[in-house]
Parts: C-alpha cells; structure tokens; sequence
C-alpha cells in the first residue's frame, strides 16, 4: 500500500485517540515502533489490517466503522495531494464519476508502486452515481468513507447504500451513491 495511506493512518490514529496510541497501535500490530512510513514508501497491505484491528481491540469500536471514519479523514488530504486532477467546478459526483479515469489511473501512472482498485463509476442519474469497487484488499468500508469525506469536503449530503459486497459474498461491492442537498 502506497506510504501516503499509512501517513494518514498514522494522522488519523493521532488525531482521534492521542500521541501514545500509535506506538502502541504499531507494538501490538508486532510492527517495529521505530519504522517511520515515508510518502514515497510501498508497505505490506496486512500492515494497514493489523493496525487497524489493533485499535479496534484498544477502543472495542469495529474494524469497519474504524476504516469508515479513517476514510472520511483521508479525503480531503488525498485530494490535496493530487490537486490538479480535481477539477474546481466539480462537486462531489463529478468527482466520484472521475475517481477511475482522472484520478486512480494517473496516480498509477506516477507512482508505479501504487496500486490503487480500479473503480467502475457511472452516473445514472444527475443526482446518482453507481462504483463498482473490485480488490483483494476488500476495503469498502474504506471507500465509503472516503465517499462521505469527499461529500463534506463540499459541504454536500449524500446517502450511500451497498446492494452487493465482497463481505457477503459478492465478486464486487456496488455503492450507490445520491445526493441529497447541501449539508445543514
Ligand atoms: C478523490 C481523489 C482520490 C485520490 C487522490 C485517491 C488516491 C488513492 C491512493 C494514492 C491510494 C493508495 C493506492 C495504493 O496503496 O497502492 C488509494 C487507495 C484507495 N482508494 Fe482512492 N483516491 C481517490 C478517490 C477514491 C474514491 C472516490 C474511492 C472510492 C469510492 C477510492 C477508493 C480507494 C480505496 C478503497 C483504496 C484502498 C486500496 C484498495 O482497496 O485496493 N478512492 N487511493
């Protein structure tokens, strides 16, 4: 996994339960606490799991509301990353539409070590947009919650439902995404 998501694991993990909680997120994940994640780093995509079940065992919240609220947090920072390929005039579907084409494709062109899913997104309807979400990561908690932080970043609301996941069997996640007026 590219070093850009285990920076912001280790911002996220800070932010929201302190200083102490990563060495001791790393220490129970059996990861040496001394490694420093580097932007331009590729880790083991079990690294990710293991914090994250690590601090679902510390705080007892689920391993997917953890990885959904890690999501919404990431948003705004992988889109600052990579301003170019978000266009001004575009809101929350715009972007999503876009995520495969204009964004996870460049990405892997500029970071071969990036491997980031490959994302089917389409837009049904002007305030609908469907993504098929396909990898053995099986990160859909994830996803919905960068889907959510992209919508706030907007100040948008959006109603997110998965008819089908990889976690009930599924080849494919399917997250239908509409929106629902600006945020109150
Ligand atoms: C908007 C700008 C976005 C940027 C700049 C971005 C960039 C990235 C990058 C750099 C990675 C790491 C790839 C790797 O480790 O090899 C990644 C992973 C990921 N992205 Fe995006 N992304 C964006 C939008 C989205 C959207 C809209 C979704 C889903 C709806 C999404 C879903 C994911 C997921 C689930 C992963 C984890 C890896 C996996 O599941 O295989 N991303 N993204």
């Amino acid at each position: 996994m590219h070093g850009i998501i285990h920076l912001e694991l280790r911002k996220y993990v800070e932010a929201r339960h302190g200083q102490t909680a990563w060495p001791k997120a790393l220490a129970q994940a059996g990861i040496p606490a001394t490694l420093e994640y580097v932007r331009v780093g590729d880790y083991p995509d079990g690294e990710l799991t293991a914090i994250v079940a690590a601090v679902s065992r510390d705080t007892g919240a689920a391993t997917e509301a953890i990885l959904e609220d890690f999501g919404e947090f990431i948003a705004p920072d992988l889109m600052a990353t990579y301003p170019r390929l978000i266009r001004p005039e575009w809101r929350t579907l715009d972007v999503l539409v876009n995520a495969e084409q204009t964004v996870h494709k460049v990405v892997r062109l500029r970071n071969p070590g990036a491997r980031p899913p490959l994302l089917r997104c389409a837009r049904t309807t002007p305030e609908e947009v469907v993504i098929t979400y396909a990898s053995p990561r099986r990160l859909c908690a994830l996803a919905r919650g960068i889907v959510s932080g992209i919508a706030r970043h907007y100040g948008e609301r959006v109603a997110i439902t998965e008819p089908t996941c990889m976690h009930r069997g599924a080849e494919a996640c399917t997250l239908v995404v509409r929106t629902e007026g600006p945020m109150a």
